[in-house]
């Protein structure tokens, strides 16, 4: 049995420890915002917050979470500046990788309220859009920042 707080909720799942904890959120816990893209740590599809962290949750096994705190894109509050921002720059294209450059986004901004454009490319540039969405994020990450 593994234990985790998932979006401030207790959760007790009976699964092998090696399930990528994406498998878990979205199909034992119907956490569905978080995306799958390659399955291999490489696109940032499925980006959650583990212990404040941003992790692929494709490439985390959730034995690894026992314990910890998971903070998947539901957990972020829809008034957070980062998702009234998003909607403020009208980000999206597609939306795909949306949930997951949104928690990347979160998590810059909570350690660097006022990022450079550097800082920006370096924290996010594990998440990849195939629309080229990234003008829109950098603006919508400054315009939420301080
Ligand atoms: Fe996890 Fe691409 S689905 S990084």
């Amino acid at each position: 049995m593994i234990v985790f707080l998932v979006n401030g909720k207790e959760q007790r799942v009976d699964v092998s420890p090696d399930t990528p904890l994406l498998w878990v959120l979205r199909d034992k816990l119907g956490l569905t915002g978080t995306k799958y893209g390659c399955g291999e740590g490489l696109c940032g599809a499925c980006t959650v917050h583990i212990d404040g962290r941003p992790e692929r949750s494709c490439i985390t096994p959730v034995g690894d979470v026992q314990g910890k705190k998971v903070v998947t894109i539901e957990g972020i509050p829809e008034n957070h500046p980062v998702k009234k921002s998003w909607l403020a720059q009208d980000v999206s294209q597609c939306g795909y990788c949306q949930p997951g450059q949104i928690m990347s986004a979160v998590a810059l901004l909570a350690s660097k309220p006022s990022p450079t454009d550097a800082d920006i490319d370096s924290a996010m540039s594990g998440n990849l859009c195939r629309c080229g969405t990234y003008g829109r994020i950098r603006r919508a990450i400054h315009a939420a920042g301080g």
